[in-house]
């Protein structure tokens, strides 16, 4: 049997989420973010993951609702899951601000967050609101005293969990013969087409492809109905599952072959697209930071993102290269970027003197139609991402 192999190594990484003041610039703390294949699940997993305690804690300054795009995103979800499903009991794990399940009713909806800044958050709002951590004892303790639950729905979440196995027996645990299991991610074959190295980072541990859950799950006595493809967080799946334990007969639908058989076409389960993805890599940074040099430090970026903590460590770019990054989070407002140490502003303050600044990185590249929509005043700028490749738009 072939070993599970390194294939790309992203160098020295702050925590993608660590923005932070001056004075803690000496204490700040860094790993060494590197990725792995697995021929065997086909899993690609981070070796030497941070604590989650050091991510996930107080001040996690990430909010689901920080966007117009995430907002009408849950909404729909909602909508869908409403009208499909009419569930009596909604567990979400990772529940953020509430952006998906404020669209339920408190009586029907539990909630799982560890960081204690957004569980305070759903708790003040009347919805029962469990302030841990996933783990499978917390799914026993929810078993005991709701019995089965109709939907889980997780975005962004799965791939945050150190120990997969763990928590998807948690998820089995509460899944009865009707029960649905719905949960979103980055997708990976999407950031293999994207060149989108920077959905790389501390949070995640795992880059899902639908070839390596489809294995995990049935690991775990679960199926895989359906798949969706969305367009959020820069490409990401939707999986629906359900236990294989059910009298109910159980239909995979063409979603799930399809995604199934592009992955095999893609080589998905091949080392090799990995080698050749960490080539692309290395050439992206290349062609970036000559892109972003040429401006002579007259380059602001839009969007103080966790991807772009990635990017910028990982090609070396700082406050001479990036004079400042705009963000609409007032958690990030006022603080420096993790490990490139770029100061961020509000968008009023950032965008006051048009003069400053010739080019805009795009870093939430992701929202690129909201974004270029609502600044149609900075049209003659040059705006620049790297996805799929480095270029002006
Ligand atoms: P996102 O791309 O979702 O995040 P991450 O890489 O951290 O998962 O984050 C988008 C960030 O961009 C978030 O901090 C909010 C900010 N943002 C703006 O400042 N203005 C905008 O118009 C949009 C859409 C996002």
């Amino acid at each position: 049997m072939e070993k599970t192999t390194q294939f790309l190594d992203l160098g020295k990484q702050p925590l993608a989420n660590g923005f932070l003041s001056m004075q803690d610039i000496d204490t700040e703390y860094f790993y060494n973010l590197k990725y792995q294949y697995d021929p065997e699940t086909s899993l690609v997993s981070m070796i030497d993951k941070p604590a989650p305690e050091l991510m996930f804690n107080d001040s996690y300054p990430y909010h689901s609702s920080g966007s117009r795009t995430m907002n009408l995103h849950f909404n729909r979800t909602a909508n869908s899951i409403k009208s499909n499903y009419n569930p009596k009991t909604i567990l979400e794990i990772g529940t953020n601000d509430g952006a998906f399940i404020r669209h339920f009713n408190k009586e029907n909806s539990l909630c799982v967050e560890p960081c204690s800044n957004f569980a305070a958050n759903t708790s003040n709002d009347g919805y029962s609101t469990y302030n841990e951590f996933w783990s499978l004892e917390l799914a026993q303790k929810i078993r005991e005293e709701h019995g089965f639950i109709d939907v889980i729905y997780a975005a962004n979440t799965m791939c945050h969990m150190h120990d997969l196995d763990s928590a998807l027996e948690g998820i089995h645990t509460l899944l009865g013969p009707k029960s649905v299991f719905i949960f979103e991610d980055p997708s990976l074959l999407s950031m293999l087409q994207r060149c989108s190295y920077d959905q790389l980072y501390d949070e995640h541990p795992y880059i899902f492809s639908v070839t390596a859950l489809d294995k995990i799950l049935r690991k775990h006595h679960m199926i895989i109905t359906n798949v969706e493809s969305l367009p959020v967080h820069g490409g990401s799946n939707r999986i629906y599952a359900q236990t294989t334990h059910s009298p109910i007969a159980i239909h995979q639908s063409m979603g799930y072959h399809n995604h199934l058989f592009m992955e095999r076409q893609l080589g998905v389960d091949n080392f090799e697209t990995y080698e050749l993805f960490s080539e692309a890599v290395k050439r992206s940074k290349g062609f970036l930071l000559g892109m972003l040099v040429a401006f002579n430090g007259n380059v602001i970026s839009y969007g103080a993102t966790s991807k772009s903590t990635t990017i910028f460590n990982y090609c070396g770019i700082g406050p001479e290269t990036i004079k400042y990054i705009i963000d609409t989070t007032k958690d990030k407002q006022c603080l420096l970027s993790p490990g490139a140490h770029i100061p961020i502003l509000s968008p009023e303050e950032g965008l006051s003197n048009l003069s400053d600044f010739d080019a805009i990185f795009l870093g939430a590249w992701n929202f690129i139609k909201e974004i270029l929509q609502k600044e149609r005043r900075l049209k003659n700028k040059k705006w620049i991402t790297h996805v799929p490749f480095p270029r002006f738009l």
